[in-house]
C-alpha cells in the first residue's frame, strides 16, 4: 500500500489525471475540478514539467481501489541566492485522504521526493505551507513572508511622490508576455526570489470556484515608454482586489496603486500578496495610516539539500568566520561546518573543530535567507551558542536586502 508511483504527465486528460485531481482537491476539502479547470491544470503541468506522485491503496472499497490516497507534486526551478541562481525543487499538492492520515504516507512521499532532488543535484527544495507545523521536521524553514494590505482609496488617498511615465489598461491575456518579462527581470535581480509556476501566467480562472472570472490588467510605462510594472486585479463589491502586482522597481508599483486608487466606485484596494516587507507604499502616502496590514504570513519555506553550494551562492555583506553545528535528521547537511566569508564570497567546509553555534537545518535555512537575525533566533531557543558569538554571527550572516519571493505555489 505504501509504494510511491510517479505518473507521467499525459498529453490529454486521462483517468489517472482525473483521479489525481479528485484526490488532491478532496485532500484540501475543495470541490472537484471542472472540465475547464482540468484542461488548464494539464497545460500548467506540461509547461512546468511537473512530477505527479501518488500512493494507492488497492484494498479500498466502492470502486476506489485504483484512486490515490495520497498526492504530491514537484518540479524544477530556480532560487536567486544573491550571487547566482541555484537549482530548486518546488513542492506542492501534499495531501493524504482523511481515511489514511497519520500512517506515514506524507512522510514516505516527502522522503522519496527529497531523495530524488538530492540525487539530481538540486541545492534546495521549496514549498509554501497551509499549516506551519508540518514541514519543520523535514528541515524546511521559513525564508520569505508576505502581507495582505488594505489601502483606503477614499478622499484621504494622496501620494507624496510625483507621477512619472504613463499607465494603460489592458486585457490580461494581452499583457502575459510583459508580465513574464517583468518577472524575469525581478527574479534576476532580487535576493531570495524564487521562480514562478505556470499558473501565474494564465489569469481569469478562479481555482476555488472552478470557473472563469473576469480579471483586468494595467501596465505602467517608464518615461521612455518601457513597461516597468503590471497589475492584474478584480473588481469586487466594495473594493479592488490586487491579484498580482509586480514591477522592476517598487516606485513603478506605487504608480499602479495610484492608478487603481483613482478608479471610481470603490472604498479600498486589497493587495492580497505584498511580497516585499520593505515596500515603500506606506512611506509614499501622505497619510500612512490609510494602509492596514490585515495579516502577515509565511510564504516560501526552504530546505537546504546541498549546504556548501547554498552557502557559496549566497551573497554576504561582511567578511568573517564561524563554525556552526547543523542538526539534520535527514543527514544531507548534518555536521559541523566552518563558514568563511572573504570579499563577500563564502565557503562551507566540514570541520572536526569545536562548533561555536548550533542550530537545526530548518533554522539555518531561515538564517541563510536573511529573513531573521541569529540573535533573534537564539532568543527564541532555536540557536545555541555563547552570546558574544551569537552577536557577531548575527552581524556576519545578516543580509541588508530582505528576502523577497514573489510566488505562492
Ligand atoms: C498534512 C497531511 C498531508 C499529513 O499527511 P499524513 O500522511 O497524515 O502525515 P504522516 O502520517 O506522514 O505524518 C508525518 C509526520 O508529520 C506529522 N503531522 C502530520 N500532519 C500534521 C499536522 N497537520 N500538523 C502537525 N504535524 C503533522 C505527524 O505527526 C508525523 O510526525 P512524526 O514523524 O513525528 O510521527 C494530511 O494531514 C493532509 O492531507 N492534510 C490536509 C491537506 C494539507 O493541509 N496539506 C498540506 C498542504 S501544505
Amino acid at each position: 500500500m505504501t509504494e510511491v508511483t510517479t505518473l507521467d504527465v499525459p498529453d490529454h486528460v486521462t483517468d489517472d489525471l482525473r483521479a489525481y485531481a479528485a484526490a488532491m482537491r478532496a485532500g484540501f476539502h475543495e470541490s472537484p475540478m471542472s472540465e475547464e479547470g482540468l484542461a488548464i491544470w494539464l497545460a500548467h503541468l506540461q509547461a512546468d514539467g511537473t512530477r505527479l506522485r501518488v500512493i494507492r491503496d488497492h484494498s479500498r472499497p466502492f470502486g476506489k481501489a485504483d484512486e490515490p490516497v495520497a498526492t504530491f507534486a514537484s518540479w524544477g526551478g530556480t532560487l536567486n541566492a544573491g550571487r547566482g541562481m541555484v537549482d530548486a525543487n518546488f513542492i506542492t499538492d501534499v495531501t493524504v485522504q482523511a481515511t489514511h492520515r497519520r500512517r506515514g504516507l506524507m512522510n514516505k512521499l516527502m522522503l522519496h521526493d527529497l531523495r530524488e532532488a538530492h540525487e539530481r543535484g538540486d541545492v534546495v527544495a521549496l514549498l509554501t505551507a497551509t499549516d506551519a507545523q508540518i514541514y519543520g521536521r523535514f528541515g524546511f524553514g521559513v525564508t520569505a513572508t508576505a502581507r495582505r494590505l488594505e489601502i483606503d482609496s477614499g478622499p484621504k488617498f494622496a501620494l507624496r511622490t510625483e507621477p512619472y511615465g504613463s499607465t494603460a489598461f489592458a486585457a490580461p491575456d494581452d499583457v502575459v508576455d510583459v508580465r513574464r518579462h517583468l518577472f524575469e527581470c525581478f527574479h534576476r535581480e532580487q535576493f531570495w526570489s524564487v521562480g514562478r509556476a505556470q499558473h501565474y501566467w494564465s489569469t481569469g480562472f478562479d481555482w476555488h470556484e472552478q470557473r472563469a472570472t473576469p480579471h483586468r490588467a494595467a501596465v505602467h510605462l517608464d518615461d521612455d515608454g518601457e513597461p516597468d510594472a503590471a497589475v492584474v486585479f478584480a473588481i469586487e463589491s466594495d473594493h479592488i482586489l490586487v491579484r498580482d502586482l509586480l514591477g522592476t522597481t517598487r516606485a513603478a508599483e506605487v504608480e499602479l496603486i495610484r492608478l487603481l486608487a483613482h478608479a471610481e466606485g470603490h472604498e479600498k484596494i486589497v493587495w492580497r500578496h505584498c511580497f516585499d516587507p520593505r515596500h515603500p507604499i506606506t512611506w509614499a502616502l501622505k497619510d500612512p495610516r490609510i494602509v492596514t496590514t490585515a495579516k502577515t504570513f509565511d510564504t516560501v519555506w526552504t530546505r537546504i539539500l546541498d549546504l556548501p553550494r547554498a552557502v557559496a551562492a549566497r551573497s554576504f555583506d561582511r567578511d568573517g568566520e564561524v563554525a556552526v553545528n547543523i542538526d539534520d535528521p535527514l543527514g544531507y547537511a548534518a555536521g559541523t561546518w566552518r563558514l568563511s566569508i572573504r570579499d563577500g564570497v563564502a565557503s562551507a567546509e566540514p570541520t572536526s573543530g569545536e562548533p561555536e553555534l548550533g542550530m537545526d537545518i530548518a533554522t539555518f535555512s531561515t538564517v541563510l535567507s536573511g529573513l531573521e537575525h541569529v540573535d533573534t533566533l537564539a532568543s527564541a531557543g532555536l540557536v545555541h551558542g555563547d552570546p558574544s558569538v551569537v552577536g557577531s554571527a548575527s552581524r556576519l550572516l545578516t543580509s541588508w536586502e530582505p528576502p523577497v519571493a514573489a510566488s505562492i505555489f
